[in-house]
């Protein structure tokens, strides 16, 4: 697989969008990818209120492979959704590239999501009377390309991914493994700086989600592209350079992967960046 030809990654001078969205959404350099300090996330209020993060501390580096592990309800999606910008903490605080995306206006938010944040949905997500191709298109559909170029990158995407011959098809015609492809296809088709996964491999038989593992680690190994993936099976933990375990709305530890059968078949090698300072 050739990831330059393939999702039209490059410099970020050569990203989808004006110069000015760039320039919004650009880097303080030196800073962490990620940073979140004393985030927490209560829904509802008074005796109803559901504590769902008390309090989390994360580093993530650009080109870390990071897993997100826990029991159900520990928070996990909510941390997700925060770092996604589909959710802001209630209190705490959450730096992007140093910036400080809780001061940032609605706008900014979306300018962010839209350049620098790619997402794949446990579910897939797919619009169902929608082709691949159009479903991989969408995310393009602000980014004001020429419908020729949207075109061209989206059927790039679906290559990278191995669905070429798959375009017109709609997600009822795919496999869930397919469909999860087109799901990977649509978060690299905007060339984002950080892929975040909610369970990616929630639906998939092993032999499929190793198949997406794979993809994903390629995405991050030959683009660069930082991943975050929740998931609950350590196998498929065992390909990403750290993983982070989740309890009762905190990170309540950290650690490498075990070098089991799922490592050995990653390589085994510990090609991640040094893990960010998540640890207190
Ligand atoms: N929109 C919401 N309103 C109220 N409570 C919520 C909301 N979203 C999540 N919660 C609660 O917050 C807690 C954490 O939920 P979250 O979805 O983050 O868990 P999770 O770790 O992703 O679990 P799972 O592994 O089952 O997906 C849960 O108790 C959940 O019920
Ligand atoms: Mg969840």
């Amino acid at each position: 697989m050739h990831p330059e030809a393939t999702t039209g990654a490059g410099p970020a001078a050569q990203r989808a969008g004006t110069d000015a969205e760039h320039r919004a959404v650009a880097a303080a350099p030196g800073s962490p990818l990620i940073e979140l300090r004393g985030v927490t996330k209560v829904y509802g209020s008074g005796s109803a209120a559901m504590h769902a993060l008390r309090g989390i501390d994360l580093t993530i580096g650009a080109g870390e492979m990071v897993a997100v592990m826990g029991p159900s309800g520990s928070g996990k999606s909510t941390a997700m959704n925060i770092l996604g910008c589909l959710d802001t903490p209630s209190a705490g605080s959450y730096r992007f590239r140093g910036l400080d995306v809780d001061a940032m206006s609605r706008d900014q938010r979306a300018l962010l999501r839209r350049h620098a944040l790619g997402f794949v949905f446990q579910g897939f997500n797919l619009l169902a009377r929608t082709t691949a191709l159009e479903n991989v298109e969408l995310p393009l559909i602000y980014h004001r390309l020429p419908a020729a170029e949207r075109r061209g990158r989206a059927r790039a995407a679906l290559a990278a991914v191995g669905l070429t011959g798959w375009e017109q098809h709609t997600p009822a015609e795919l496999s869930g493994g397919q469909q999860q492809r087109v799901a990977i296809a649509r978060a690299l088709v905007t060339d984002p700086d950080v892929v975040l996964a909610d369970e990616p491999t929630g639906n998939l038989d092993s032999a499929r989600s190793r198949e997406i593992m794979d993809l994903l680690r390629a995405m991050n190994r030959e683009h660069g592209i930082t991943v975050v993936m929740i998931t609950h099976e350590p196998d498929m933990a065992a390909y990403a350079g750290r993983i982070v375990h989740f309890l009762d709305g905190l990170v309540a530890c950290e650690a490498a992967p075990v070098a089991d059968s799922a490592a050995a078949h990653a390589g085994a090698d510990t090609g991640a960046p040094a893990p960010g300072t998540g640890r207190r």
